[in-house]
């Protein structure tokens, strides 16, 4: 029998169910090197916190992650909070000898980032691992994405287009949830949808973002105040209005270091758009295009077949040959977005049992903070062209 990981997990919504779901599932799916057992989940409510535990399949549950991150029977510390606590849990979970996988984006400043990777530097040298959960990256379409331009079918990419487009705020009455405080969320669409376009496209074209020019928006700049238990379904409670300190939307042009050049739009104002993350490149020998909204597909045009047969054709992802896909149904029986969860635990479990680091790091992620960085910095300056720094640079500064 394969050695245990006990799992530690804070914040017990959104990503907590997710986590959870992915946690449940990975060792069922996928033959690992080590299992993962569910030991205790973290939330502030006790009552609440305890009903999560049995509904999301947790052994226990506490109400203070300091007592989590110490207990000698945890060896993972898996943050599904909001962004302005990751850094401090994560930090205290490295020094501990945790290994920790920390929701996107890794923090809500550079600063935080960049102390975030310090840590995980330190605990690496006595072998404890640390990941960041950008989950997009896990859709087997994105993963194939990826090796179509690894393998050179696309040839030089010149452009890359991407765009993550919600709505769910497009109603000015929809309440202040902490998505749009900035004390919270560190950011608005930027942060909160815009980091996985900018991961997911330096991640299928192995290029990194050097410089942008953007601009942001906030349309709605005052909002109901919501009622204490605020997630997405969040209600006002009546007492008033608060001013929104986040983007509502974020635009920016950048040039990556291959050459190519991109355009972003990340906003939760295009009406319509529910989860419509899409990723086009155009390359000097082809183009791919990935739609999240219709996820187990993948768009390819080869201009090296001839020319009476040229065409966008659509792949789908679903074949046991094509990333993750071995191990769940027969060829064209769908999966969906759960599934990157599972993905992202399983890399996550083969890396640990393994002793490799997974990826995407602690690094990579601050790569991405670096951008999202640039892009405020650029807005606020009358949308000036604003370099991003390596990631690298930056930690060894
Ligand atoms: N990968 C993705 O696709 C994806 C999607 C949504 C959110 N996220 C990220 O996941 C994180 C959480 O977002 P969410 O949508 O799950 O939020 P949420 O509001 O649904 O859940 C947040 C949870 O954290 C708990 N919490 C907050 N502060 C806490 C503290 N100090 N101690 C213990 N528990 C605390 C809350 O009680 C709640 O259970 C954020 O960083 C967000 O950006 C990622």
């Amino acid at each position: 029998m394969s050695r245990e990981l006990r799992i530690g997990m804070i914040g017990y919504a959104f990503m907590g169910a997710a986590h959870s779901q992915a946690w449940r599932t990975v060792n069922r799916v996928y033959d690992l090197p080590v299992r993962a057992r569910m030991v205790a989940v973290c939330g502030r409510d006790e009552s609440k916190v305890a009903a999560a535990a049995v509904r999301l399949g947790w052994e226990e549950h506490t109400t203070d992650w300091r007592e989590l991150v110490a207990r000698d029977d945890i060896d993972v510390i898996d943050v599904c909070t909001p962004g302005d606590s990751h850094a401090e849990i994560a930090i205290a979970a490295l020094a501990a000898g945790k290994h920790v996988l920390c929701e996107k984006p890794l923090a809500n400043s550079v600063d935080e980032a960049r102390a975030m990777v310090a840590a995980a530097e330190r605990a690496r040298a006595a072998g404890v691992r640390s990941m960041c959960g950008f989950n997009y990256r896990r859709t087997p379409a994105a993963a194939v994405m990826r090796q179509l331009v690894e393998s050179g079918r696309l040839g030089v990419i010149r452009h890359v287009r991407a765009v993550y487009l919600q709505d769910w705020i497009v109603d000015p009455q929809f309440p202040l949830v902490w998505r749009l405080q900035k004390e919270k969320a560190g950011s608005g669409a930027l942060g909160d949808i815009g980091a996985h376009i900018v991961d997911l496209t330096q991640f299928v074209t192995g290029q990194r973002i050097t410089g942008v020019s953007a601009l942001t928006e906030t349309f709605v700049k005052e909002r109901p105040l919501p009622s204490a238990a605020a997630g997405l379904a969040a209600e006002a409670d009546g007492s008033g209005t608060g001013p929104v300190t986040v983007d509502d939307a974020a635009l920016f042009l950048a040039r990556l270091e291959g050459g190519a050049v991109a355009t972003y739009e990340a906003t939760r104002f295009a009406t319509g758009r529910k989860n419509g993350l899409r990723v086009e490149l155009n390359g000097s020998l082809g183009s791919v295009a990935f739609d999240f909204e219709r996820m187990n597909e993948l768009e390819f045009y080869d201009s090296t077949q001839p020319i009476q047969e040229q065409g966008f054709r659509r792949i789908l992802v679903t074949e046991p040959e094509h990333p993750y896909m071995e191990a769940w149904w027969p060829p064209g029986h769908a999966i969906g977005y759960e599934h990157t969860f599972t993905h992202e635990m399983r890399d996550f479990l083969e890396a640990v049992g393994t002793g490799v680091d997974p990826t995407p790091s602690f690094v990579d992620a601050l790569g991405v903070q670096l951008v999202l960085d640039a892009v405020t910095r650029s807005a606020e300056s009358d949308s000036a062209w604003t370099s991003v720094a390596p990631a690298l640079e930056q930690v060894a500064a």
